[in-house]
């Protein structure tokens, strides 16, 4: 995917909006190698998810290794903090990334191949305080974005209370087996948990009078998911519980959670994440509880581009034209130590003739302009001219004093 310069103040606006945020709900960056080993997605992800049944790109290095580019960034994490030992630090551990991901989906608008995500993960906190916390620090972060998006939650239940679940689920999606699609059919053996999430529109219409998660919790993750409310509720946030959240992924247990916002189309989805409680474990790590969210940097620039939301880019402060090898050889100076001061300086380097030079300053959308030639060298001064108003003033070819006049 390319971004271009137009568009990447926005993207710098929000990444660094999200990372302060972050900052503030006391999350520390990592940054995470592109690819893992492929054996890392299937026991992390889940054999039985789409990503990776369907979606990974996996390829194998000179060393015949089986790598694949990340196609999300939860199980990198996992994978990250057995490895570096962070398990061993105070606990609750928040960390947060900011990634590229690859998965092999059909684009269209808000889905992609590669794509962004802003994501968190907090270790070792397994009340339900947290997991409103995580939620509270999202709708904190999507808000100062101005980015519109609801909130749905559910309880997938954890070990103890899925199978109870799953096997009313066999028993209800059993009576439409004729009608179910190909994969939906294998998933009614492998996990019939993930017929709730399939997208073929006959799947979906028999998936509504499924039987519903949260009347099959235990007594521990029903009082889990109440907290969880509670919290929600303590914090102000509005919220709708949906029982046909699974999410797409297979490491979840207890809380699941999605963003939704209804400005960007039918790629809806803009934050999605919930609890998993066993995979630092499975992972071959202490049996930790896990928690986190990922957000689609696409679908929120989408959101906010819809909603009218910009971010003026920033414009060269100024443009130093020169006539002759003396006078470009100041501008070159100049614009060296302006630029120390934090100034954009802009001077000619393809040899342009004046008049061209300052057609090139006006499509830059420069705020000052200068001219330095033979009598400006001499009197070491020259004419500073504002390009919004047509004002000019002279000043001492100094960057310090230039630096002050185009600040102003
Ligand atoms: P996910 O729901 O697969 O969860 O992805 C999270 C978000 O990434 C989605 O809600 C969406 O905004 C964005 N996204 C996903 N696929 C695409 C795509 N093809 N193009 C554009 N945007 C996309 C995860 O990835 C989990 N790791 C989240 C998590 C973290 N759960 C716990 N911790």
């Amino acid at each position: 995917m390319d971004i271009l310069p137009a568009e990447t103040e926005l993207w710098q606006y929000v990444e660094k909006t999200l990372c302060d945020k972050a900052k503030c709900y006391g999350f520390g960056q990592l940054r995470l190698p592109t690819f893992e080993y492929s054996e890392l997605y299937k026991r992390g992800v889940g054999q039985t998810s789409d990503v990776v049944q369907k979606e990974m790109y996996s390829f194998y290095d000179n060393d015949k290794r089986n790598l694949t580019l990340r196609p999300e960034g939860t199980a990198g994490v996992v994978r990250s903090v057995i490895e570096n030992s962070l398990v061993n630090e105070a606990m609750p551990l928040s960390l947060y990334y900011l990634i590229s991901c690859f998965r092999y989906e059909m684009p269209q608008t808000g889905r992609s191949r590669e794509f962004y995500q802003f994501g968190a993960e907090v270790f070792g906190a397994d009340d339900p305080s947290c997991d409103a916390d995580l939620m509270t620090m999202v709708d904190d972060m999507l808000s100062t974005l101005k980015v519109n998006a609801s909130l749905e939650i559910n309880s997938i239940g954890c070990k103890r209370c899925r199978p109870l679940y799953h096997k009313a689920l066999r028993e209800y999606f059993s009576q439409f087996k004729d009608q179910l699609c190909p994969t939906c059919l294998e998933r009614l053996e492998t996990n019939p948990l993930r017929i709730l999430d399939c997208k073929s529109p006959i799947c979906k219409e028999i998936g509504k009078n499924a039987p519903s998660t949260v009347d099959y919790l235990c007594d521990p993750c029903e009082k889990h998911f109440n907290g969880v409310k509670s919290y929600l509720d303590a914090a102000g946030l509005d919220y709708k519980v949906n029982t046909r959240i699974v999410r797409g992924l297979d490491y979840y247990q207890r809380t699941v959670f999605e963003f939704i916002s209804e400005d960007i189309g039918s790629q809806s989805t803009i934050c999605g994440g919930g609890r998993y409680n066993g995979l630092v474990a499975e992972l071959g790590g202490p049996d930790i509880s896990g928690i986190g969210f990922a957000m689609g940097l696409t679908r929120i620039l989408l959101a906010m581009k819809n909603n009218g939301v910009s971010v003026e880019g920033t414009k060269p402060h100024i443009y130093l034209a020169s006539m002759g090898e003396n006078a470009k050889l100041k501008a070159f100076v100049l614009a060296k130590e302006l630029r120390k001061l934090g100034i954009t300086a802009l001077f000619d380097q393809v040899g342009r003739s004046l008049k061209a030079q300052m057609k090139y300053a006006d499509k830059k959308g420069v705020g000052f302009s200068m001219v330095i030639g033979d009598s400006e060298l001499e009197n070491n001064k020259a004419v500073l001219k504002n390009m919004l108003n047509g004002e000019s003033f002279e000043v001492e070819l100094a960057a310090q004093e230039i630096a002050r006049a185009v600040e102003i």
